[in-house]
């Protein structure tokens, strides 16, 4: 019986392996999710350079298709794709024609119909990117930068990038992933990626309104009181309030969250002295992390961003370079195909 993650595997990658879409971890392996590392690991270099281009997606075009609000996420797809020298186009949805009725799938085939050769979605519902990479037209590049609650595997990647730098690997690590686990797609990938690359350890610590239900599940322990959760920890990662997913009263009040989540000076003392503290942003001061810590000597949240041009470029060339190998592969299996009909003949 074929499971969601052989599915997932297969609509991501090429019959070789490769990657073609890039729409979750689910499925994918520590060979892959290293190799993505490692390339963005040669493009930091790009991003030091006084002249930041190379010419990889030269005369391809790339539709940034953002249905969601986002600041960091968009403009760093924006410049990894202008620093592979492909030409981009942004799309305001607010005022685009899906809001005068026209299907998401509509909007998609004019959008192929003007030659593009990838597009980076952003959608509210879950499972937006995978419905579309079924039936996209074959040599089209389809990334998830973000469906519902569902998943942000370039957001887990960039984390990824930069708990390595820090931490040399992910052996014996111990990560900690706090706050609103429920509501958030960055979570659910970082802890698909943490488990793939063989991380010892992953903690939720969140109140149980705001844990998925049966989070074990996923491969992680839970602790619901941070004075616990966080003890060793070498990696903390906060999440923001997804307010905007919220149905109903989940928490007393922003204070009480605060004074038993929020990350302060005195709660990281519980932690290794060497962890770092991340966040996928925006973050909220004094809501989920005390300013002093944010910009304190243990944060790498800025850094989480640059990384983020990195990891785009190295995750856009891959699947562009699939996707090519996959209709070479294609164009040979016909031709041989041919040539058996006429030797038949
Ligand atoms: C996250 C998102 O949109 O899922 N932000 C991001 O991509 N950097 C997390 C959030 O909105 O809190």
């Amino acid at each position: 019986m074929a499971t969601m993650a052989d599915s997932n595997r297969q609509l991501q990658l090429t019959a070789d392996g490769e990657l073609k879409h890039f729409l979750s971890l689910e499925g994918l392996d520590r060979a892959l999710l290293t190799r993505i590392l490692d390339t963005a690991d040669s493009f930091i270099e790009v991003g030091e350079r006084s002249i930041k281009k190379v010419p990889l997606l030269r005369g391809r075009t790339l539709v940034n298709l953002f249905f969601e609000p986002s600041t960091r996420t968009r403009s760093t797809f924006e410049l990894a794709a202008k620093r592979l020298s492909a030409d981009v186009l942004n799309l305001d949805i607010s005022t685009s024609a899906t809001s005068k009725g026209e299907t998401l799938s509509d909007t998609l085939l004019n959008l192929e119909a003007m030659a593009s050769d990838m597009f980076v979605i952003r959608h509210a519902h879950s499972g937006a990117a995978h419905f579309i990479a079924r039936d996209v037209t074959p040599g089209v590049a389809i990334i998830n930068a973000g469906d519902g609650r569902h998943a942000h595997p370039t957001q887990a990647m960039l984390d990824m990038l930069t708990i390595r730098q820090h931490k040399g690997s992910f052996t014996g690590l111990k990560v900690g992933i706090v706050g609103d686990v429920q509501h958030s797609r960055v979570a659910r990938s970082q802890i698909q990626a943490l488990n793939i690359l063989g991380a010892e350890e992953v903690r939720l610590i969140a109140p149980d309104t705001l844990l998925p239900t049966e989070p074990e599940a996923m491969g992680v322990r839970v602790f619901p009181r941070m004075e616990q959760g966080l003890k060793d920890l070498d990696v903390i990662i906060m999440l923001r309030l997804q307010r905007e997913r919220m149905e109903g009263a989940l928490l007393p009040s922003e204070r009480e969250f605060y004074k038993l989540y929020g990350l302060t000076r005195e709660k990281l003392a519980l932690a290794h002295p060497k962890a770092i503290v991340m966040h996928p942003g925006p973050i909220n001061r004094g809501v989920e992390i005390e300013s002093e810590v944010a910009d304190g000597p243990q944060s790498v949240i800025l850094n989480q961003v640059t990384n983020g041009i990195a990891v785009r470029m190295a995750v856009m060339s891959m699947a562009m370079s699939g996707q090519l190998a996959e209709r070479q592969q294609q164009a040979k299996a016909q031709q041989k195909a041919q040539q058996k009909v006429q030797g038949n003949g």
